[in-house]
């Protein structure tokens, strides 16, 4: 049976929808649960991955890190320059499209791990190419930092495929992105039109 890779982006967002704390970080990082690489089912998901991709922003903070974020993985980045010190088998590009068909020319039938920002998110989901939002509901609010949209365009369609409650008090929540949303409608069926009485 032929395998084929999907592009899964997951990531962490408060109950507030921000997927950032107020000072920047992944939102993930600010639960008292986090353990690097252990917690929020990141080893369960992994399983079935053999890349990382993510945005340069998202890609820099990790050479700064105790340990390398992506052990094992094949590791993409999006960005138009890389900070010294990139380790020399991480590949990058600036362009989406082309970013894109390196990684199908070296894929070997699992899955990537499209780590985030938003905006790299969005421009893999301009290409087609984004196979499911994986979202985990971290229990915080946290009143600010980055949301999701709008640099993940709003227009993203969701078709829900599955939940898991994870340890420490997080919800995971798998979507497909394989179509655009429907426009919105703009008042709730139930209410009639203030125009016509109909
Ligand atoms: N909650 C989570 O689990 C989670 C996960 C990942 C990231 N984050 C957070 O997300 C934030 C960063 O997100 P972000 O969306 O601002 O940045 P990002 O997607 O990580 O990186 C943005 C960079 O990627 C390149 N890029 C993005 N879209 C492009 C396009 N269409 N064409 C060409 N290049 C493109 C550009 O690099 P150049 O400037 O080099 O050209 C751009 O500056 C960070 O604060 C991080 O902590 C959170």
């Amino acid at each position: 049976m032929e395998t084929r890779m999907r592009i899964r982006a997951r990531l962490a967002i408060s109950v507030d929808g921000f997927v950032t704390t107020p000072t920047g970080w992944p939102a993930h990082t600010a639960d008292p649960a986090f353990v690097s690489g252990e917690s929020h089912g990141i080893r369960e998901f992994l399983v079935g991955c053999e890349a990382a991709l993510m945005g340069r922003t998202t890609f820099e903070p990790a050479l700064s890190n105790d340990r390398w974020p992506w052990p094992g993985l094949d590791v993409f980045v999006l960005g138009s320059q890389l900070p010294p010190g990139t380790p020399s088998d991480v590949v990058a590009d600036s362009d989406p499209a082309r970013l894109l068909e390196r990684i199908r020319a070296t894929n070997r039938g699992g899955d990537v791990h499209l780590i985030g920002g938003p905006r790299t998110i969005n421009a893999f989901r301009v290409l087609g190419a984004l196979d499911t939002l994986e979202l985990v509901v971290v229990p915080l609010l946290f009143g600010a930092g980055l949301r999701l949209t709008p640099a993940l365009s709003p227009d993203a369609g969701l078709t829900f495929e599955s939940t898991r409650p994870l340890p420490g008090g997080s919800v995971e929540i798998v979507y497909s992105c394989h179509a655009d949303r429907a426009t919105l409608p703009p008042r709730p069926a139930s209410q009639t039109s203030p125009m016509t009485g109909a």
